[in-house]
């Protein structure tokens, strides 16, 4: 991996934290980028204190909004000429509905809208520096999730659960119609379930989820366990061809019946390209 350039969103905490720490230990160049520059700035020097590899960099904004995460793929191209892997993490269970500056729910912006735009405004740059891998940390409990055209950002009714479950459909959704549109570009796709990982998601979540993982706290894994097939999909050989696939434990596995509708993946993709402005 010493030649190539990876970017991890998220990467301050959690599974973002540990797969840019061990992609680092490769020799790549890692480019983190994360919304508080002082959590990122300290992370980043720990990283390359562990990792004893200097090229390790910050970007700082935030990916629920779509001036900064078009100033962050700005800046990116403006510093690097080439892109080899981008790993779309950063995301969460957000306790209560908001909305962004953009007229967005904020679970829909940065769960979704963030992997969507942010990959889209750096796709010429991967598809030059092919081969090229995308990875979107997507969730099982894309499973649960109601998928309703009418109430995709909880408009008529809303509940977290709902909005992180389907959120992390859209990340499904997205990754399999990414991967037809990029088709022949030896440029992959592939989405995947960490498991259930003790990190800040559930501290962030609100305080009945918050308050269970301190109960149950002893069934999670760890962030190092839930960044393992991040990790994966992101250098291994075995997985350099395979493309548009839902992984868990470093195994291909099926997700849900929903995620594999052709029709709803080609209705979200041009939902999505409106909403962010990349069509009219
Ligand atoms: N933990 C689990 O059990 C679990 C299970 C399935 C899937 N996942 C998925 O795994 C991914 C990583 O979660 P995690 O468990 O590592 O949680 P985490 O410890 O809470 O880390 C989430 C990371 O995303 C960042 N982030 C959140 N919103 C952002 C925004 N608007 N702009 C920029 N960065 C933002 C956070 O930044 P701050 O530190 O500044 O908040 C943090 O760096 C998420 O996509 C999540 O859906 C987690």
């Amino acid at each position: 991996m010493k030649d190539k350039v990876c970017i991890v969103t998220g990467a301050n905490v959690g599974i973002g934290r540990v797969t840019a720490l061990e992609l680092a230990k490769t020799g790549a160049s890692v480019v983190m980028v994360c919304r508080n520059r002082d959590k990122g700035e300290s992370a980043a020097s720990e990283i390359r204190r562990a990792s004893g590899n200097q090229s390790v960099q910050l970007l700082v904004g935030d990916l629920s909004s779509q001036d900064e995460i078009r100033d962050i793929a700005g800046e990116f191209r403006e510093k690097f000429g080439a892109l080899h892997v981008l790993v779309n993490n950063a995301g969460g269970l957000i306790p209560t509905r908001q909305v962004t500056p953009d007229g967005v729910e904020k679970t829909f912006a940065t769960n979704h809208l963030g992997y969507f735009l942010f990959t889209n405004l750096l796709l010429d740059l991967l598809k030059k520096s092919a081969p090229a891998r995308i990875v979107n940390v997507s969730s099982d409990m894309h499973r649960v999730a109601r998928l309703d055209f009418g109430n995709l950002q909880g408009e008529r009714n809303y509940s977290q659960f709902q909005a992180y479950a389907l959120s992390k459909l859209a990340n499904l959704l997205f990754t399999y119609e990414l991967a037809r549109r990029l088709d022949g570009t030896r440029v992959t796709v592939n989405a995947l379930h960490p498991g259930a990982i003790k990190s800040n998601f559930y501290n962030n979540s609100g305080s009945l989820l918050s308050f269970s993982s301190t109960l149950f706290g002893w069934a999670l894994r760890s962030p190092e366990k839930g960044a393992e097939t991040v990790v994966y999909l992101a250098t291994s050989p075995d997985v350099s061809s395979i493309t548009g696939r839902y992984f868990k434990d470093k195994k291909m596995i099926a997700s849900s019946k929903t995620s594999m509708d052709v029709a709803a993946q080609a209705r979200l993709w041009e939902l999505s390209e409106r909403m962010v402005g990349l069509k009219n």
